[in-house]
């Protein structure tokens, strides 16, 4: 298989969510090897934001559309003519969830079918890659990890929207294959992301950074709980092996979900990752928030063997060296040491030399 490098270089590549955290990384690793994206989401909400810092608009051409509005996003596609779309946008957070379930539902599950449909649309597109999420799966608080075969679910509404999304896309892939022969489309569903320049509301490690930053104490939630937690490098460079391998003459075997989770068998909770945290940023205080909490999957893991087998992903660091790096991309960070879009580089770098 040719190298992500190779494969992608020069091809005109959509990206939804890339004024978020995820779709930042992406935008840098893709400019670097000379791809030519378009980015499409909603402007950051929050401050700081990784969009912002590390001037993702001055990287890639970049448009404002919800994917909620169809003509808007079927007019970005018709413009750009992308061959490739990766497809990131969501109402990614659990807790919101619960609060705004009826717009995760229309942004991850309609909103999708929106992508899909653009993408259908337009004659350059040649392969689709949908983001989804480890949460796609029935929890069954097993301890083994989930395959792709497991059965869907997702009791809370964020889990459900994500589900639903994939049922849309198979739908798609089923109902739209003989008159898009050459329209491959293929699901990435990765673990829980850290790295540096998250900032959103709900998430440990951005929970985490926030107090150290403020000198508030942190409310921890859920300490016993396990997560696949993955440095978001080991998942923007399998989305980019995925595309790479969607545009190969071997792009079949890629137009199916692939899991993409932690290789280690060492589960970690949330209790170890605060634990690892606090040994690279001291003086967070640490309480145990009580009584009446959403609930949220106990026992999360993910057989990433296919992943492996197809396209030999593997991440690179381990859930220590994903922390170690982590805070010190926040550190040098606040320390004013170099810019975000610096950082980013250099973690890049680093992860491809590993
Ligand atoms: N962060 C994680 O732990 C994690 C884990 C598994 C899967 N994922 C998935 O990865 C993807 C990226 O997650 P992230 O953590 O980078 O999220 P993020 O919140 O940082 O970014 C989300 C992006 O989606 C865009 N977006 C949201 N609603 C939109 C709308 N209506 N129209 C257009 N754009 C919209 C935002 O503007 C932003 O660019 C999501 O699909 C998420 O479900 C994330």
């Amino acid at each position: 298989m040719q190298s992500i490098a190779t494969a992608l270089q020069g091809k005109r590549i959509l990206v939804t969510g890339h004024t978020g955290f995820t779709g930042s990384w992406a935008s840098i690793w893709l400019s670097q090897i000379g791809a030519a994206v378009m980015g499409v989401g909603l402007k950051p909400n929050t401050e700081p934001n990784l969009f912002d810092e590390a001037k993702i608009g001055d990287l890639v051409e970049s448009k404002f559309v919800d994917i909620r509005d169809y003509s808007a996003l079927a007019e970005t596609f018709s413009d750009f003519k992308p061959e490739l779309v990766l497809h990131l946008a969501a109402q990614p957070l659990v807790r919101l969830s619960y609060r705004e379930p009826r717009e995760t539902f229309d942004v991850n599950c309609q909103g999708t079918a929106n992508v899909l449909e653009a993408a259908r649309q337009t004659s350059s597109v040649k392969a689709i890659l949908c983001i989804t999420t480890d949460k796609v799966y029935k929890n069954n608080e097993w301890d083994r990890g989930y395959v792709e075969e497991d059965e869907l679910g997702g009791r809370d509404p964020y889990s459900a929207s994500k589900s639903a999304a994939e049922i849309v896309i198979a739908s798609y892939k089923a109902s739209f294959s003989d008159s898009r022969p050459d329209l491959k489309i293929a699901v990435a569903r990765g673990g829980n992301i850290v790295g540096g320049g998250d900032w959103s509301e709900d998430r440990l490690i951005p929970d985490f950074i926030r107090a150290s930053v403020s000198g508030a104490p942190m409310k921890i939630r859920y300490p016993q709980a396990t997560r696949p937690w993955q440095h978001v490098l080991a998942l923007v460079e399998g989305y980019l092996t995925l595309l790479s391998g969607l545009v190969s003459p071997d792009a079949d075997k890629f137009a199916r979900p692939f899991n993409l989770g932690p290789m280690e068998t060492t589960e970690y909770s949330v209790g170890a990752v605060l634990e690892l945290l606090s040994n690279q940023i001291e003086d967070v205080d640490l309480i145990l928030e009580e009584g009446n909490q959403l609930h949220e999957a106990g026992k999360l893991a993910l057989d990433s063997t296919l992943a492996s087998e197809i396209f030999g992903w593997k991440p690179r660091w381990s859930t220590e060296e994903v922390i170690r790096q982590t805070a010190c991309w926040y550190k040098s960070f606040y320390a004013g040491q170099a810019s975000a879009r610096e950082l980013c580089i250099e973690q890049i770098d680093s992860w491809k030399n590993s």
